[in-house]
């Protein structure tokens, strides 16, 4: 018996990255899940493969930033798959122009609060009256290591907080109908859109304060940077009743960037 074992899970932006994995990895555990993505090409993608590897999985197209979108994507899986039981809600980002608060045009800021905040509202909003009925279920939330300790991108850490604030909140408000709600944190995760960012062979660092600076990161912090499958294999827990302890907690799979800060020896 797998882990999810007839249960169905809904995952936002699962065509690509950390919730394409968790897809696949929640299949492998005995569950059928809903792609819910914007991108057509992604999403069908993302559905064929789980499909030819024998799993059962549905592509539901929506923007997560739209009410009526995320209202007809959860319709479209109940409708399909008869009930639900686990949301994850993990599509997300920030914007190159996320600047210093007193530089940033509006529409960054509210575009970025939509993505990474509005989302995961809209998908309990609309979700969580099937969890009801299913008996109770798992709500897992996306966040970030930025959204525990801020950062210089302000509209990204301010949503990544509120992220960890709403799902403590979500976790008191439904403890009632057996639903839990718990977050994850990641650093820094090998994705395609990170590889094809930081690993191509264009992107050549120039010796500089920053990259110096990357260097001592490494060594402070080897283990904050993880694969997708790592933060996947934190969800399908979150999501499984093997987590039946945790409601109202974030873990931070960054590798201890959240955690401490670690001088050299010498200094205090
Ligand atoms: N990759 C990292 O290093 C990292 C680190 C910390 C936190 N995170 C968080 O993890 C989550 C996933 O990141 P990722 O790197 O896997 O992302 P990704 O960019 O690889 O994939 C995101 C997916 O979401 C889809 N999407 C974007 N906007 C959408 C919308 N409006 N409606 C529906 N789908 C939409 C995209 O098309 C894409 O397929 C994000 O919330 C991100 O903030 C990622």
């Amino acid at each position: 018996m797998g882990r999810l074992e007839g249960k169905v899970v809904f995952l936002t932006g699962a065509g690509a990255g950390i919730a394409k994995a968790t897809a696949k990895m929640c299949v492998r555990e005995g569950a059928v899940v809903a792609i819910c993505e914007l991108n057509r090409e992604a999403g069908e993608r993302a559905e064929r493969e789980i499909r030819e590897a024998g799993g059962n999985a549905l592509f539901v197209q929506a923007d997560v930033t739209q009410d009526d979108s995320v209202r007809d994507a959860i319709a479209a899986t109940v409708k399909h798959f008869g009930k639900l039981n686990v949301l994850f809600n993990c599509a997300g980002g920030s914007s190159q122009d996320d600047r210093p608060v007193h530089e940033m045009d509006l529409d960054v800021w509210h575009k970025t609060v939509a993505l990474n905040l509005l989302h995961p509202f809209l998908t309990c909003r609309h979700g969580i009256p099937h969890m009801i009925k299913a008996g109770g279920g798992s709500i897992v939330n996306v966040t970030s290591h930025l959204g525990l300790v801020g950062s210089l991108k302000p509209a990204y850490a301010a949503t990544k907080g509120g992220i960890i604030s709403f799902t403590k909140t979500l976790a008191a408000q439904y403890v009632q109908y057996g639903i839990r709600a718990n977050a994850v944190a990641p650093g820094s995760v090998r994705t395609e859109r990170q590889i094809a960012r930081y690993e191509n062979k264009d992107f050549v660092e120039k010796p500089s304060a920053a990259s110096r600076e990357r260097e001592v990161f490494q060594k402070l912090y080897p283990f904050s940077k993880g694969e997708p499958e790592d933060i996947a294999a934190i969800a399908v827990f979150l999501a499984s009743d093997e987590s039946r302890m945790l409601t109202g907690t974030t873990i931070a799979a960054d590798g201890g960037r959240s955690s401490y800060l670690k001088v050299y020896a010498g200094e205090d």
